[in-house]
């Protein structure tokens, strides 16, 4: 039997798809499954962008050739406008600017581009998972850095061996983070990383996919805004959070152009691009900045802030995140020895509650679960009163939510 490569079969079966199929017998026992398993936004694509895409799809039919592989000029110049405006970052769209079928796929593909069999590549650990799994595809090896509540979720460059920054090609670094939240408070720590990635002569993959949703006065900034980070790093953006366009796929890598260039190519040999009516699509999303991702911010803003106290009241310590559309929480003491995949399983099976085990991210997220702030208020309380039951808490009660659409 013709077998697959050996990495491929190697990997363990996604942790998240368990849950997938946990919360699937669930719906066939007719249990109402509240799925915060993944960051799929439940809100709808901005209408300006569906009529956009749909004007295009019927009023002009170039647009359903091959596009151009690297992003169509329009759509290049909208993102290096955006790039000014929201950074003040100025790029050239000709060369440092790149369309992706998602920035999943872009990051993927950056991994195949640089990592020869046996370079190491440093990765967080709890990260997303493809800045660990597209290392192992690509035949690399990942040096895990933990990140966790001691060292402020950010990555100890001082720890990783002299032999392995040696061998390192890729460092990825994703603030705001998914999925602990963390943001960066202080950009000194990221001149260490541009001054270690320069010593060492490594790329910095910057996963910037959540800049535009943050709470509380924060504004994630761009690295390229770190002195020296534009030697050093490319850019990952994604339109999937900030304007609820998961489905569409579409996102965009940039940075200078020697560092870019062989993302370009390997992805010309691979895919033809983004569909070009969707790319026009994205244009629009962009001319809806900011007030759309302003809204959109203040509701997952209201989501966290009635999670995170329903939460605590039911004995859970939760801080605040400053960004993302999740919650990184520590289970309670009083399960932490079933583990956080058994604790999603059970919580699942019993509840039809689906959130993310933390060992899914890596093993420092272990005794974590966390939580995707992809429904309204109302199916929170839901949520909260079934976990209530779940834990066995008494004499505390659950104030409802705002009553709201979204
Ligand atoms: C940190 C991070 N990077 C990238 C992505 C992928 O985004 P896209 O939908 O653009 O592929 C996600 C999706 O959850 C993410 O959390």
């Amino acid at each position: 039997m013709v077998k697959p490569i050996n990495q491929l079969q190697n990997l363990p079966p996604y942790i998240f798809g368990r849950i997938k199929t946990l919360a699937l017998e669930a719906r066939a026992r007719k249990l109402d499954v509240i799925d915060l398993s993944m960051g799929n936004p439940d809100l709808p694509t901005p209408p300006e962008v569906i009529e956009r895409m749909l004007d295009t799809v019927q009023n002009h039919h170039a647009t359903h050739r091959y596009p151009q592989a690297k992003g169509m000029p329009k759509f290049r110049k909208a993102v290096a406008d955006w790039m000014k405006k929201r950074f003040n970052v100025t790029l050239d769209p000709e060369k440092e600017v790149c369309s992706l079928v998602g920035s999943k796929e872009g990051i993927a593909n950056l991994c195949s581009a640089y990592l020869e069999p046996g370079d190491y590549a440093l990765v967080p650990t709890p990260c997303y998972p493809v800045h660990f799994f597209g290392v192992i595809l690509a035949q690399g090896k990942p040096y895990l850095m933990p990140i966790n509540e001691k060292n402020n979720y950010l990555p100890e460059l001082d720890k990783i061996p002299e032999e392995v920054a040696q061998k390192a090609k890729i460092m990825f670094l994703n603030y705001p983070n998914n999925p602990t939240c963390a943001v960066i408070e202080d950009p000194a720590y990221l001149k260490d990383v541009v001054a270690f990635a320069k010593k060492y002569d490594i790329l910095v993959c910057y996963d910037n996919a959540y800049s535009e949703i943050a709470f509380d006065g924060y504004v994630p900034d761009s690295f390229f805004n770190i002195p020296g980070g534009w030697d050093v790093g490319l850019e990952f953006h994604s339109f999937s959070k900030s304007y609820n366009m998961a489905g569409w796929r579409l996102g965009w890598a940039c940075g200078n152009q020697k560092l870019l260039g062989p993302l370009e190519k390997i992805k010309s040999y691979k895919d033809y691009g983004v569909p070009t009516f969707i790319q026009l699509a994205g244009v629009r999303a962009l001319d809806l900045w900011p007030d759309f991702v302003k809204d959109l911010s203040a509701t997952y803003q209201r989501r966290r802030d009635y999670l995170c106290d329903g939460l605590n009241r039911l004995g859970w310590k939760v801080a605040k995140p400053k960004a993302t559309m999740y919650l990184w929480a520590r289970i309670p003491e009083a399960f932490q020895s079933m583990g956080s995949l058994k604790f999603c399983e059970k919580l699942i099976s019993e509840t039809g509650i689906a959130v993310s085990p933390g060992i899914g991210f890596g093993d420092e997220g272990e005794g974590y679960v966390r939580f995707a702030l992809v429904t309204r208020d109302s199916r929170l309380y839901d949520l909260l009163l079934r976990l209530k039951k779940f834990q066995g808490v008494t004499g505390v009660s659950i104030p409802k939510g705002v009553k709201t659409s979204s």
